[in-house]
């Protein structure tokens, strides 16, 4: 059985940012660079490399940057190069109007909402959803591992990793099913339980293949932990009713929401690259003294 392909993405980027303050005053979060490639980009590249076209952010006031960064720059590529310099580190960053969609979160009422406010681009297809934030490092990268999952099964799919216990509380959490290699049946999703309620300790991971269903449900705008729409019930609503499995991601994901998590995709990404590996290795060893 062939399965309706993933050509579109929504990158909610409405979300205030808070807790990176005061850098995201001015400047959205997802704009924060990993050594010198914005958030955004890394999971615009990884949206491409799972054979995905057509981009859609979900932005909110003073996210212009994006918009900006995905454009072309004229005056930029002009005077580099009347400078011989060269302008290919500038590739990635163009998305071409069929390639690229913005839609406004007038309010942020939560991730569930800022899906919704993309319906009317997604229209009634299958589409993918990245949380920019989350970054996940490997290769292949973790939307492509999740598409190969989806052209196997269909149905939707998302993402987890394992966490230690004590910590579910702050993430979507589910309640498992029979395994198949890196494929898990989900039987039932919770956003944000207690830890002594929580069904595993399996947690959503920013990346989602969804049905278009999931904006019929959204549609109700009803609201769960902490008085947001929240993806995770809408998504939940759906199990049983449709086929959802979750993917664990081979490579490693770096949560950037958090300041740690952030320093740490820094460090590891700048020590994977030959240009300055040793240079970055040098400084860590000597601060470490
Ligand atoms: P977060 O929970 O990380 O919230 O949102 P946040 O506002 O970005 O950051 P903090 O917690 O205040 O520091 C998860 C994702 O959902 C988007 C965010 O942009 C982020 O990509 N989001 C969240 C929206 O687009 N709209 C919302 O109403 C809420």
């Amino acid at each position: 059985m062939t399965h309706q392909p993933i050509r579109k993405a929504v990158f909610p980027v409405a979300g205030l940012g808070t807790r990176f303050l005061p850098a995201t005053k001015a400047i959205p979060k997802e704009m924060l660079p990993v050594v010198d490639r914005p958030l955004i980009q890394y999971a615009v590249d990884e949206a491409r490399e799972a054979g995905i076209e057509q981009m859609i952010f979900v932005t909110g006031r003073g996210k212009s940057a994006i918009e900006d960064h995905f454009d072309i720059a004229y005056e930029l590529e002009r005077t580099m190069t009347d400078r011989n310099k060269d302008i290919s580190v500038l590739e990635p960053t163009r998305l071409g109007p069929g390639n690229c969609a913005y839609v406004r979160q007038q309010e942020p009422l939560g991730l569930g909402h800022a899906i919704w406010c993309a319906r009317d681009i997604v229209g009634d297809e299958p589409f993918a959803i990245f949380l920019p934030d989350e970054f996940m490092h490997g290769s292949p990268g973790c939307m492509a591992q999740m598409v190969e999952a989806y052209h196997r099964l269909g149905g939707n799919m998302i993402s987890v990793l394992e966490v230690p216990h004590e910590k579910v509380s702050s993430y979507g959490v589910i309640a498992p099913g029979k395994s198949h290699g890196a494929v898990t049946e989900v039987l039932g999703l919770v956003e944000k339980p207690k830890a002594e309620y929580a069904p595993s300790n399996l947690i959503i991971s920013g990346r989602y293949i969804l049905q278009p269903d999931v904006m019929r449900v959204l549609e109700r705008q009803e609201k769960g932990a902490g008085g947001e729409i929240q993806l995770t019930d809408a998504m939940a609503q759906m199990i049983g009713k449709q086929a959802f499995h979750a993917v664990t991601f081979d490579g490693k994901r770096y949560d950037c929401g958090t300041k740690v998590g952030y320093i740490e995709a820094n460090l590891a990404v700048a020590l994977g690259r030959p240009d300055m590996a040793d240079d970055v290795r040098a400084i860590a060893l000597d601060l470490l003294r």
